[in-house]
Order: structure tokens, then C-alpha cells, then sequence
């Protein structure tokens, strides 16, 4: 099993050496744990595998997957950059110390003071629209601007339809026929065009689809570099390496996996007579899924038409189970030794019947008080939790070197309505 579960003498869940279950006394249920040296080593492991066989690579986490400010800076003092999707991911990691070059704003749908506000951070804009292209181009001086488009490879692959973002259903990139067209628009409008992006999902366990779309990115780069004479600084294949999320998947063979890709790489570099640029990989999940697990006690055990196993958090504290029908294997923190014996769905505090964390779900006994651990929480976790059902969003803490710090305090009922104005007519 390709899973990250460590165990402890005391048969309980073991998170960066401290026992789980001592970390839900000491801070309280619901609550993501997130482990410092598996960031660090999981970014070391992808990094050292591509640039064994091609040095000038860099790797922008794609940091819509985990923004916590422990989590950014731990990346940023392993020398990562950053793929920012908004406004407010640029500002973060602005002020957590990427420098501006450190960053790549690949942004969809953008409205002009948005490009502006990015652009004016010195973050490099990836433009994925024509529209988007003349409209930067009112609101900034172009004169030698540094910029990249992001390219519709025409492969799509992910764990569920949302999230394929490549192909002809997807409203990502520019098409590979206006390619030439628009880096030449690009020039013309007085824009130095150094980079060409494309990504095609999330959530990939297969190696192959990434091999079709590094392929057909660099058919288009080597015909813009041929026929809109773009000498490219850099190629960004995106991100989207899965991670093992059931106990029967196997992990990513990273080494391999470089090894074919910057093959191909090479090869098309050399069959389109292109200098060689820096090959740019954006991952998210795989940095960070694995390093966070969400610690969730057990409030109520139902016997009904089925056996429900209720926990004090839900689809607002985790939502990938209720939005893409995800897998996230749990695991009783305090019971790590015994034997599955039957099959319970493991339901969460949410006023929907879609709440629910694992349906048929083969677990040991699970008593009232009991500790849950679902793992896999480091990814699209946090990020996409909410205050649904007027619940606070739950703590973050860091586990570093075996001491245990909060890094998020969870929030009041006072946060979640602070925003809000009462008209004076209701007053
Ligand atoms: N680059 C771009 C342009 C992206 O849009 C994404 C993810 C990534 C990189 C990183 O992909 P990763 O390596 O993490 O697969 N909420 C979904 C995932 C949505 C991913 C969106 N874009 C989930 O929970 O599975």
C-alpha cells in the first residue's frame, strides 16, 4: 500500500512523529494536521527527479491546492515558485517573499483591474485568451512585457469530468490553430512573448496522457517558434501528477515518469531547432495532498438502515467527497491495530444527505469518542471548505520536527458574520 500511514508503539496514527490522537485532546476535533518534512520531502523528490536528466527546471506549486501560510513559506524556503490563479494567491505569495519572477498568474476570466493589480506585482501574466491579450494591452505599456499563453493541447485527463481541462469542452487556453496568430498579434502589439503553458487535469495516476500533451504542446511551441520566430524562455506543461488516494493505487514512479517526459522533451526541442528553455511544472496536489490529514472525532454511532458513524465535521470542512465522489481512506487513529469487521458509512454534521465521507466503508468497531483520521486532506481540502451550515472554518496545525503549532486559528461565529451590515431600516 502506496498510502502515507505511519503507526506508533501505542497502535495509534503517527503524523511527523506525534501521536494523532494526543493532537485531537490537545487541540480539539475538527482539525487539519499538516506535516512539515513530508512538503519538503515531497517537492525534493519531484525537483531531484527531472532535474537529474534536465537541470533548467523549475517547479511553480500550484498553490490553489493549499494556501496556508506555513505551507507557502515551507515551499518557499525550498526554492519553489508559485502558479497563482487569482489576485489574491499573487498578493500572499507576494508578501510571504516570491519575488515577482517567482510567480506565474495563469488566470481565466480575468477582468481588467485584475490584470492590472497582477501585472503591477511584476508576477508574469499567462494569458489565455485573444480577449484577455487586447485588453492587457490598453491597460498596461506592452513595450517589452514579458508574457505566456496557455495552449489547449487538445488532451484532457483527471480524476472526474470537472476536473479535465484540456480538449474541446474545456474554456481553458487558446487553440493550437490561432497559436501562431496570436504570439504575432503578441509581438505586434509591442509584448515579448517568452512562454507557452498548457495543463491538461488533475488528478492523473497514468503517465501516458502526459506524454501525449507534452508532445502536442511542443508541436505548437515549435511552430510558433518557427513561424512567429518566438525564442522561448520557458515551456510549462502544468500540473496534475496524482497521488494514491485508495489503499490499491500505486504512487506516481517520479523518476520514470521524468525520465520519459524530458526525453520527449528533448527530442522535440531538437526536431523544432529550439535553444532550450526552462521546463516549468506546476504541481499541487502532489506536493502537499499526502502531507495533511483531517482529524474529525466520532459523535454519534446510528444504527439505522444502515450503520451510519457520525463525525463533527462535513462536506463544509471537506468537500471533495460530496463534489467529485472522491475517495479518502480514514482510519481510526486510536485503533490502527485492529481488523476491519464490518462495512458503515461514515456520515458528517451537514444538513444534506450528501454529506457523507465514505458509503460501505469497511472499518473496525468504532465506538463514540473515537478518533478519525481522513488522510489524504493536504490538497483541495482547506481551500475549498466553507461556512455552510454557519460553521466555523476548523483549525490548522503544523506538525515541525515533532512539536506540534497552530497555524490557523479556527474562526468564531463573530468571523463569519463580521462582513455583514444590518440596513438601518432593520435595526
Ligand atoms: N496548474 C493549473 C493551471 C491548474 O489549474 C491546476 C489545478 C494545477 C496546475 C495543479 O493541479 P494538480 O497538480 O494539483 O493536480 N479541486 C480539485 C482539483 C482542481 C484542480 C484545478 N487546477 C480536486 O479537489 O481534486
Amino acid at each position: 500500500m502506496d498510502l502515507n500511514i505511519k503507526v506508533n508503539e501505542k497502535n495509534h496514527l503517527d503524523i511527523g512523529g506525534v501521536d494523532a490522537v494526543e493532537i485531537a485532546k490537545k487541540y480539539g476535533t475538527p482539525t487539519y494536521v499538516i506535516d512539515e518534512n513530508r512538503i519538503r520531502d515531497n517537492y525534493n523528490r519531484f525537483y531531484n527527479a527531472f532535474t537529474k536528466y534536465y537541470s533548467d527546471f523549475k517547479v511553480f506549486y500550484a498553490c490553489k491546492a493549499n494556501t496556508n501560510i506555513a505551507v507557502l513559506k515551507i515551499l518557499e524556503e525550498e526554492g519553489c515558485c508559485v502558479d497563482a490563479v487569482s489576485p489574491g494567491e499573487v498578493y500572499i505569495s507576494k508578501k510571504l517573499g516570491f519575488s515577482g519572477d517567482r510567480i506565474l498568474f495563469t488566470g481565466n476570466n480575468i477582468k481588467d483591474d485584475e490584470l492590472k493589480e497582477v501585472a503591477d506585482t511584476g508576477a508574469l501574466l499567462n494569458i489565455d485568451s485573444v480577449s484577455a491579450l487586447k485588453r492587457l494591452a490598453k491597460i498596461v505599456d506592452p513595450d517589452g512585457m514579458k508574457i505566456s499563453f496557455r495552449v489547449n493541447p487538445m488532451v484532457g485527463a483527471g480524476h472526474h469530468d470537472h476536473c479535465i481541462t484540456g480538449g474541446v469542452m474545456s474554456k481553458f487556453g487558446i487553440m493550437d490553430s490561432e497559436a501562431v496568430e496570436v504570439y504575432s498579434l503578441a509581438k505586434d502589439l509591442g509584448f515579448n512573448p517568452v512562454g507557452m503553458h498548457s495543463h491538461i487535469g488533475s488528478g492523473i495516476l497514468d503517465p501516458e496522457p502526459f506524454k501525449l500533451a507534452i508532445s502536442s504542446t511542443m508541436d505548437i511551441a515549435g511552430k510558433v517558434h518557427q513561424e512567429a520566430d518566438i525564442e522561448f524562455e520557458f515551456l510549462d506543461f502544468g500540473g496534475g501528477i496524482g497521488v494514491p488516494y485508495t489503499p490499491t493505487e500505486n504512487t506516481v514512479d517520479i523518476d520514470k515518469f521524468a525520465k520519459e517526459n524530458v526525453a520527449l522533451f528533448k527530442d522535440k526541442l531538437k526536431e523544432y531547432k529550439m535553444n532550450n528553455p526552462t521546463m516549468y511544472l506546476e504541481p499541487g496536489r502532489y506536493l502537499v495532498a499526502d502531507a495533511a490529514a483531517l482529524l474529525v472525532s466520532v459523535n454519534s454511532v446510528k444504527q439505522s438502515y444502515r450503520k451510519f458513524i457520525g463525525v463533527d465535521a462535513g462536506f463544509n470542512t471537506l468537500l471533495r467527497p460530496a463534489m467529485y465522489d472522491s475517495y479518502h481512506h480514514i482510519v481510526v487513529a486510536n485503533k490502527m491495530n485492529e481488523e476491519n469487521t464490518e462495512e458503515v458509512d461514515i456520515a458528517g454534521n451537514v444538513c444534506e444527505s450528501g454529506d457523507l465521507f465514505a458509503r460501505d466503508r469497511p472499518m473496525p468497531k468504532i465506538d463514540e469518542g473515537d478518533t478519525l483520521a481522513i488522510l489524504n486532506a493536504g490538497a483541495y481540502s482547506f481551500t475549498m471548505a466553507s461556512n455552510y451550515n454557519t460553521r466555523p472554518l476548523p483549525k490548522e496545525v503544523l506538525v515541525s520536527n515533532g512539536e506540534t503549532i497552530v497555524v490557523r486559528e479556527e474562526q468564531t461565529y463573530d468571523d463569519i458574520f463580521e462582513k455583514q451590515t444590518m440596513p438601518e431600516h432593520l435595526k
